[in-house]
């Protein structure tokens, strides 16, 4: 007899014991579906990158299709409809005019992410504008601090050096409260970068401006099409000096407690979605913080072209790859994404 047959006649049902515990019960309508959802995610829990450079107009990104280089009034447009989706914060990127080895244009008054929060804050006061503070897009050897150009020092040439960039980065983040930032986010994983920016914020009155640490950033492969939007790729060697290794988790907790211990408002863990057990363990080890995952741009281009070959549902994968993010422990994500996945959840 076909098993479709026995089946139909109950034979199989008849000589077996029904399971003693069933979960599918709860799964049968979309309502009892959504009483038991255990992680939801929202619009408020995005943050949205902006890239900002001189000029007008807006260019598209290669790599990165529906991300764009801003003028300050782009850049403004853009907020504004974040903001009308719901979205709380965007993080600043700026391409300066001119790039020099120590990136000037990062803590000038006049520079394109100072005048770019500035022009956010007025139209759009209730916007928070995080900035990101490092020295890859400003500086003309594409590096995250000072390099070593002194050939008598035992460093070997071309080394990023720890303690005469935390001065610069000071300044930047200092230039970046100044103009009206409201968070402000270091991003080179240079020791010490956060006790010496909440010195310097302090000292200067700005003792209410919290601190967004990339605590944990990974040398990652995934930031290839960023160093396009940012025109930022490092003109020789790599990040490994400073980003962590990705096969290590425990030292991620090293980096975590140094930021928390240096003052550290709240910690981020990136890439997101090859590190989420590295979130997990950060959100375990620090429950009382809050935890920001980026899920960043190699991550957003490989869903884009997936998309664009018909190869997968973008909105339903973007919004189970944010629901997992969060489940395994951000509070909130940066996301190229954002405007479209708040638009596919207002629904
Ligand atoms: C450094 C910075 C980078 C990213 C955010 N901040 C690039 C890098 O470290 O090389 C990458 C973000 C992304 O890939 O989306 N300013």
């Amino acid at each position: 007899m076909a098993l479709l047959e026995l089946v139909q006649q109950s034979v199989i049902h008849t000589s077996t014991t029904p399971p003693s515990r069933r979960l599918r019960p709860l799964r049968t309508t979309p309502a009892l579906r959504a009483m038991v959802r255990e992680t939801e995610i929202n619009a408020r829990d995005f943050i949205y990158p902006l890239f900002v450079r001189h000029g007008t107009g807006r260019n598209e990104i290669h790599s990165m299709p529906g991300i764009f280089q801003l003028s300050v009034a782009e850049a403004v447009r853009e907020a504004e409809s974040a903001a009308s989706l719901g979205i709380p914060a965007v993080i600043l990127f700026g391409i300066p005019a001119e790039k020099d080895p120590i990136g000037l244009e990062n803590f000038a008054d006049n520079g394109i992410v100072q005048q770019a929060i500035r022009a956010i804050k007025r139209e759009i006061p209730e916007m928070v504008v995080i900035t990101d503070v490092c020295m890859c897009e400003y500086t003309d050897h594409g590096h995250c601090g000072v390099i070593n150009t002194n050939n008598h020092s035992s460093l070997p040439e071309g080394y990023v050096l720890n303690d005469p960039t935390l001065d610069v980065i000071a300044r930047a983040a200092l230039s970046h409260a100044e103009a009206g930032a409201d968070i402000v986010a270091p991003s080179g994983m240079i020791d010490g970068m956060v006790g010496t920016i909440r010195t310097a914020l302090d000292y200067a009155n700005f003792e209410h401006i919290p601190i967004l640490s990339y605590a944990v950033k990974y040398a990652s492969a995934f930031y290839g099409p960023f160093r396009e939007a940012a025109e930022s790729p490092p003109k020789f060697g790599d990040r490994k000096t400073h980003q962590m290794d990705p096969a290590n988790v425990r030292e991620a907790l090293c980096e975590t407690a140094m930021d928390v211990a240096e003052g550290a408002d709240m910690l981020m863990v990136k890439p997101a979605l090859p590190y989420l057990d590295v979130l997990y363990r950060v959100r375990q080890a620090y429950p009382e913080m809050p935890l920001v995952a980026y899920n960043v741009s190699g991550e957003y281009s490989m869903v884009k072209a997936a998309a664009a070959n018909g190869w997968l549902d973008e909105c339903k994968v973007v919004l189970e790859t944010l629901t997992g993010i969060k489940r395994a422990g951000a509070d909130l994500m940066i996301t190229y994404h954002a405007k479209e996945a708040a638009r596919w959840l207002n629904g």
